[in-house]
């Protein structure tokens, strides 16, 4: 496993790294979540991402029993956790980044996870009612109480990035330093395009997220939705249009024979495409069961086979054109 610094922070993020999305409580129990975590970790992650919405906190609480029961060392590892969307449907309790909701937000998600802070704190949307000045104060409080060491944002536009990394800058206050985005082979053109400026500029870094686009890229739902896999979730029916979207399939069945040429699974074909984008500073794996997790590990080893000639044919398959992620 490699580390890769987070932006231009002194923090090394391992480059492969595990979340908890969807998983945590609805696939995955206290007992299924040590497995499933201990493999990542023995693999070399260093980094597991959460979110106080993540199974309305219970994703929360199973990772802090995990980590309770695993007993390592608390500073040989990272965790993270999101707030924004929140947890009771009440004025100043959903969808908001205001003072009050981020400092009650980080004491409950501590208490579920167990720990005295969390390592990064992302804001897992914009907001945009509230001033981001208020939102990047209340992020810097909380640094400063010892309750988290650093926070990004997730999904905001390069423009709110930016306008928070002024407000701190102005201010001397805690900067953001991370950007949360999706990034995989279909979804890549925020990444590439709109973010480009906070990366060069900013020196902000990112942790991917969907990186197998919630499976699709694996195959897997090729012959249709495989039986527990997340396509057959309930609550997920948004999802399930896409992992069966006729269009897509096929350009996932065209990248076989890459991956076949390559010795390597799909899966790990599309972990090591999104590791070879050096300004992605970790890609946060997702798995139900520990021999996916085990299979994830291994797509490191896939990155030097992506050579210019590779990348351009599956750029060919999701009709990207050189010049379009050049310019
Ligand atoms: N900031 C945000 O807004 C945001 C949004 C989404 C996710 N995230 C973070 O990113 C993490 C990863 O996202 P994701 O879970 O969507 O990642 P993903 O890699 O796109 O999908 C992971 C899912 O694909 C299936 N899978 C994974 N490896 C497989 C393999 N080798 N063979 C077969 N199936 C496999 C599993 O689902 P099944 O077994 O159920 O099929 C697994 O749960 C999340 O846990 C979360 O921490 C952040």
């Amino acid at each position: 496993m490699e580390y890769r610094h987070l932006g231009k922070s002194g923090i090394q993020v391992s480059e492969l790294s595990f979340g908890s999305w969807v998983t945590f409580h609805n696939q995955a129990d206290v007992n299924a979540a040590v497995d499933m975590m201990s493999a990542a970790y023995e693999a070399g992650v260093n980094f597991f991402d959460n979110a106080e919405v993540y199974a309305d906190g219970k994703s929360e609480e199973v990772m802090g029993s995990a980590l309770k029961q695993l007993g390592w060392r608390r500073s040989s590892y990272l965790v993270s956790t999101k707030i924004y969307w929140g947890l009771h449907n009440n004025v100043n309790e959903r969808n908001t980044l205001n003072r009050k909701r981020l400092i009650e937000g980080i004491n409950g998600s501590l208490k579920r996870l167990q720990l005295d802070y969390v390592d990064l704190l992302y804001c897992h949307r914009p907001d945009k009612t509230t001033p981001i000045e208020e939102t990047v104060w209340a992020m810097h409080n909380i640094i400063e109480w010892g309750k988290a060491f650093y926070w990004g944002t997730s999904e905001w536009s390069a423009a709110e990035i930016v306008s928070a990394v002024e407000i701190a800058e102005r201010h001397h206050l805690h900067k953001p330093v991370t950007e949360q985005p999706v990034y995989n082979m279909f979804s890549r053109q925020r990444f590439t395009k709109e973010y480009e400026r906070v990366y060069k500029d900013y020196g902000y870094g990112t942790t991917i997220w969907s990186p197998l686009a919630s499976g699709l890229l694996t195959g897997k739902y090729s012959q249709g939705i495989p039986e527990g896999s997340r396509g057959t979730l309930e609550g997920y029916d948004w999802l399930r249009d896409e992992l069966t979207n006729k269009e897509k399939l096929a350009k996932v069945q065209a990248l076989e024979p890459i991956a076949k040429e390559l010795n390597c699974t799909l899966s790990q074909l599309a972990l090591a495409w999104c590791l070879k984008n050096p300004f992605v500073s970790t890609v946060i794996t997702g798995a139900s069961r520990v021999e996916q997790v085990r299979e994830n590990m291994k797509a490191a080893d896939v990155v030097t086979k992506l050579t210019p000639e590779i990348v351009e044919r599956i750029d060919g398959i999701f009709e990207v054109k050189k010049e379009e992620e050049d310019d």
